[in-house]
């Protein structure tokens, strides 16, 4: 009998035999630490693309998109996306913004989950980023929008092999 797709998705591998611990009871006050120090383990795994993350807006309807972005930054204004203020997720976010970010890097077993309200950053900001763009032709774009997800909730999640995964929040818990 032939194998079933279902099976196949079964027998794919699970995650890798090591995996880094993570003690919460010793991770830093401020969440954005945290993050900087995953994503140097991420890379040093041979994570290719550590800072691609999925982000979830909100449409009409409350019908939930999301799509990979890149982060541009963390600071105080927020974990920084930029996208066309023209795109169905700029279109969204003009009506309700609010969004969600989502990191997963297999090799470490991780994912970091960031909910919050979304701020536009200035013409300036947004005109700094689009013309340090890998491949900027020096064209301007004035549609290009970055955003600042300001975070309610922040979620770190480290895989064990026990199955007791360990779940660590910043913010109001869910
Ligand atoms: C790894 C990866 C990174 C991406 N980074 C960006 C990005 O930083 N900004 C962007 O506008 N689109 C980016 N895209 C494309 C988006 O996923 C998406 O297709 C596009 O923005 C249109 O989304 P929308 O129609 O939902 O607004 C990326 C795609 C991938 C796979």
């Amino acid at each position: 009998m032939s194998e079933t797709f279902r099976q196949r998705l079964r027998a794919l591998p699970d995650f890798p035999a090591d995996l880094p611990t993570f003690d919460p009871g010793s991770a830093p006050a401020d969440p954005a630490e945290l993050f900087r120090s995953w994503l140097d383990e991420a890379l040093a795994a041979g994570e290719r693309q550590p800072h691609a993350c999925s982000f979830a807006t909100v449409g009409p309807d409350s019908q939930p998109s999301s799509r990979m972005l890149i982060l541009k930054d963390i600071d105080e204004s927020g974990w920084q996306v930029a996208s066309a203020r023209t795109s169905r997720k700029g279109r969204e976010l003009s009506a309700t913004p609010c969004g969600a970010l989502n990191f997963y890097w297999p090799s470490q077993g991780r994912q970091v989950r960031v909910v919050g309200s979304v701020a536009e950053l200035s013409a300036e900001a947004s005109a700094e980023d689009w013309a340090q763009r890998p491949g900027a032709d020096g064209k301007t774009n004035p549609q290009w929008q970055v955003y600042a997800v300001i975070p309610a909730e922040i979620e770190f999640w480290q895989a064990s092999h026990d199955r007791h995964h360990i779940r660590h929040r910043y913010g109001a818990a869910t």
